[in-house]
């Protein structure tokens, strides 16, 4: 590869996108986790070029900005107002240096399947035919918009007219540019000086380049992809799920070659920064996104979303919601779990049904079963904490933290108020507000005393189905006969 490294990549995206209808510029919409500039830029990367640049025109600053976040090292090229491909690459090669030799890419930030691989297959090829100009280009059954191909009798490629340029001849070219080219780059800057913008548009087209170097009598050449996807650009939201689409069917099938069971491919998402183990099982309606990790034998889903989550191996997370957590080796979550930043949920451990939790480091084998909430806390190994149970973290005005030992129960519905300590091997009643201190194996109960008013509801509630219930239990006592009601006995919930 290194013997094909281009002197420079030329990312082109200074155009409106207006049949996006956003506020946001169109080469910073996201699919697959990445926004489409962001695909085009990891393209170019692969390549190795001594200088990648991105033209930028339309909201300049915030695409600029963007840049700069994704690959630090990549120049940021202004487009002035003169409109065109053409225009923009001319605008791209003053910022590299004026003795620039070799081969310059074009690529477009708006086309976001292409791939590493076809891009190098690009420049090996131009590198080997000897051509001053290399075009990517393909067939596809619908030509309309595209630049056209156009080849001699020899089938030479003699240059591209535009669409909105092109006869009826030309327009019945099934063979499109791309958009995507190598070039020899003083080729390239010299035929550019002596591109005009007499066209249907106005404008300065790149495309011209190949007829100017055609003229002087240098090397034109195509190479034809059969993967239109790859070639295919973003224009409007509904190509841009489209190719969302395509790009998950292929980033999906890719793991599955490398050993992960999906279910239903069709319902499941994975960001391009997501990694996988062999042996992992994905259920249906799963999205892992960004620099989410799931390990060996972990299933995850149905109804699961991840974002930069760690899974260890054997761990099982169903129908949750999971923000910045990790999520210990057989450990078990949901389903119905919210799992906020900060969540790191031990070995063996488990957030059940109805539960949230948020900067929460729960110790190895330590459960939090059911409906409960659990904030800014550090617990053990071997704890349990009771249904319904809140961390109180919050006083109104700040967050405080709650510490819990090993091995220690916490009652149901107990209000942990923080900040609080509460021991190893302790115990908390149910139903207590614990507001202090709880020392290591104590029993600590903070609740109201029961107090039975016995007769009650006879003398209160006359007549009523309670009222008569009660007195068919009395009169059964009285008689020795055992209580009870007819019908079922209810269980106690676990
Ligand atoms: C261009 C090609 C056409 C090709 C098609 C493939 C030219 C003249 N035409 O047409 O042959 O079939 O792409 O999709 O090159 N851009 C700038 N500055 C500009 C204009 C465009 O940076 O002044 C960027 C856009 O942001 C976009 C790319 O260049 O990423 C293509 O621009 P677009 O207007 O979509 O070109 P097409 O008319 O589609
Ligand atoms: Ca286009």
């Amino acid at each position: 590869m290194s013997q094909h490294r281009p002197a420079a990549v030329v990312v082109l995206a200074a155009g409106e996108g207006t049949r996006m209808k956003s506020a946001t510029p169109k080469v910073l919409h996201p699919i697959g986790g990445r926004s489409l500039l962001g695909h085009s830029i990891a393209a170019a990367r692969t390549l190795d070029p001594e200088h990648l640049v991105v033209v930028v025109r339309h909201e300049r600053d915030r695409v600029a900005a963007h840049v700069a976040a994704v690959d630090p090292g990549a120049l940021v090229a202004d487009q002035d107002e003169v409109k065109g491909t053409g225009r923009a690459v001319e605008c791209g090669l003053e910022v590299l240096p004026a003795d620039l030799a070799g081969t310059v890419v074009v690529t477009y930030g708006d086309v976001p399947l292409l791939d590493g691989a076809t891009l190098a297959d690009l420049v090996a090829r131009h590198t080997a035919s000897g051509a001053a100009a290399s075009v990517l280009t393909a067939h596809v059954a619908d030509p309309t918009g595209y630049g056209r191909v156009l080849r001699d009798a020899s089938g030479a490629v003699t240059g591209i007219v535009e669409h909105k340029d092109a006869d009826d001849a030309q327009r019945a070219v099934s063979e499109i540019n791309s958009g995507i080219y190598a070039f020899d780059a003083a080729v390239l800057r010299s035929a550019l000086a002596r591109v005009g913008t007499d066209n249907a548009q106005g404008e300065k087209y790149l495309t011209d380049v190949l007829a100017v170097a055609r003229a002087d009598g240098l090397g034109v050449a195509a190479v034809t992809t059969d993967d239109v996807w790859q070639v295919e650009g973003v224009n409007d939201r509904v190509q841009l799920a489209a190719l969302g689409r395509e790009l998950n069917r292929r980033v999906v099938e890719a793991w599955m070659r490398a050993g992960v069971t999906v279910v239903d491919p069709a319902t499941t998402w994975l960001d391009v920064t997501v990694t996988l183990e062999p042996d992992v099982t994905l259920l249906p309606g799963t999205m892992l996104h960004g620099t989410t990790q799931v390990r060996r034998d972990a299933v995850v889903g149905p109804e699961t979303s991840l974002t930069d989550c760690v899974v260890a191996e054997g761990a099982s997370v169903v129908r949750a919601h999971a923000v910045g957590s990790r999520i210990g080796a057989g450990a078990t979550v949901g389903p119905y779990a919210s799992l906020r930043a900060g969540t790191d949920l031990g070995a063996s451990g488990r957030i059940g049904t109805f539960v949230e939790t948020k900067k929460a480091v729960i110790g190895t084998g330590s459960k939090v079963p059911h409906l409960s909430y659990v904030g800014d806390a550090t617990i053990g190994e071997g704890s349990n904490i009771g249904a319904a149970t809140v961390f109180v973290n919050y006083d109104g005005v700040a967050k405080h933290p709650t510490t819990v030992g090993d091995h220690v129960r916490v009652g149901s519905d107990s209000m942990l108020v923080a900040p609080l300590t509460i021991g190893d091997g302790a115990y908390t009643a149910a139903g207590s507000v614990i507001t202090s201190d709880v020392p290591p194996g104590a029993m600590a109960v903070a609740r109201g005393k029961q107090r039975n008013v016995e007769g009650w509801v006879e003398r209160r509630r006359p007549g009523t189905a309670a009222a008569k219930a009660a007195a068919r239990a009395h009169a059964a006592q009285e008689s020795g006969e055992a209580p009870g009601p007819a019908g079922t006995q209810e269980g106690t919930p676990r």
